[in-house]
């Protein structure tokens, strides 16, 4: 495994790849979300580049990105022991230069969900993404559908700016209790992370009521907005039942439909989300 820093770098080893080339992108401090990614590039390509870079672009100003978790030892003693040949781990004067002053701004989708409540995140999001896919150039990337908007915004923005990849998302990785996998919960103390299922539940609800044969998308809304609200450390930012393709509210359910939500667990703000039909 190579540890590659510079862009010109990159280039240079991406030259002698065995084809095709499978690339996941991801922040670091991994965990078994990020390595089920990791994984499935390795069991489908014979070559794997996987990047680990903190997005400063991504994060709003009031954002984590100066607390955000960092441990690139213990990552790439993670990545050592699949089968990935490059580890791309570039540094922010890399790849923002003082002079950077170009952005990738996927528009319509991204004024709605995450993007609605932060703003700029998705511009960040895709300029990166496009960034890494131009130095890269792989052949299939992979994505979590845990960020089921971003997914979608990388899709989109494939397709109109012709960028040859093929985009795969995979499930959303859990824990037991059905918490999604994510850095940010390493920022929950003991009683949030009691408290931190509730997201799940209330996913796991609006499918017990959409099976029941619930079609008000209003209602269902409102059903899991209470029994969110009925957890005391938890604050509702959004719940959302749309159009997996254009994210637009719906009112009676048509399938399949994007079940999203984020909730203020404390301080730590988490999402997560579920596809019925
Ligand atoms: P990061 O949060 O590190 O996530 C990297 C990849 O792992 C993303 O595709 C994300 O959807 C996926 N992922 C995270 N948690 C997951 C889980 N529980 N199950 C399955 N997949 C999961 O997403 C980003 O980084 C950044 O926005 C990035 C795309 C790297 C651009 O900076």
């Amino acid at each position: 495994m190579q540890v590659v820093e510079t862009i010109a770098g990159m280039r240079q080893v991406r030259k002698q790849l065995r084809e095709p080339v499978g690339f996941v992108a991801t922040m670091g401090y991994f965990h078994e979300g990020h390595l089920s990614l990791v994984r499935k590039a390795c069991a489908e390509n014979p070559s794997v580049v996987v990047s680990i870079f903190v997005n400063p672009a991504q994060f709003g100003p009031a954002e984590d990105f100066d607390t955000y978790p960092r441990d690139l030892p213990r990552d790439l003693a993670f990545l050592e022991k699949e089968k990935v040949d490059i580890v791309f781990t570039p540094s922010v004067a890399e790849m923002y230069p003082p002079d950077f002053n170009s952005w990738v701004d996927v528009k319509k989708i991204t004024s709605r969900l995450e993007g609605a409540s932060r703003p700029g995140h998705f511009r960040g999001v895709a300029t990166v993404v496009n960034k890494l896919f131009d130095i890269i150039q792989p052949d299939v990337a992979y994505f979590g559908q845990k960020d089921a908007q971003q997914a979608l915004v990388i899709r989109k923005m494939v397709t109109d700016l012709n960028i040859d990849v093929k985009v795969v998302t995979l499930p959303t990785v859990r824990e037991p209790d059905g918490l999604a996998i994510s850095s940010r919960n390493a920022y929950l103390n003991a009683k949030e992370r009691k408290a931190a299922p509730v997201l799940y539940r209330s996913l796991c609800l609006a499918r017990e009521l959409w099976e029941k044969g619930e079609r008000d998308a209003e209602k269902i809304r409102q059903q899991m907005w209470e029994l969110i609200e009925e957890e005391p450390l938890a604050t509702v930012d959004y719940v959302s039942i749309a159009d997996p393709e254009t994210l637009e509210e719906m009112d009676g359910i048509k399938t399949p439909a994007l079940i999203s939500l984020a909730v203020r667990i404390g301080k730590t703000r988490l999402i997560d989300n579920v596809v019925i039909g």
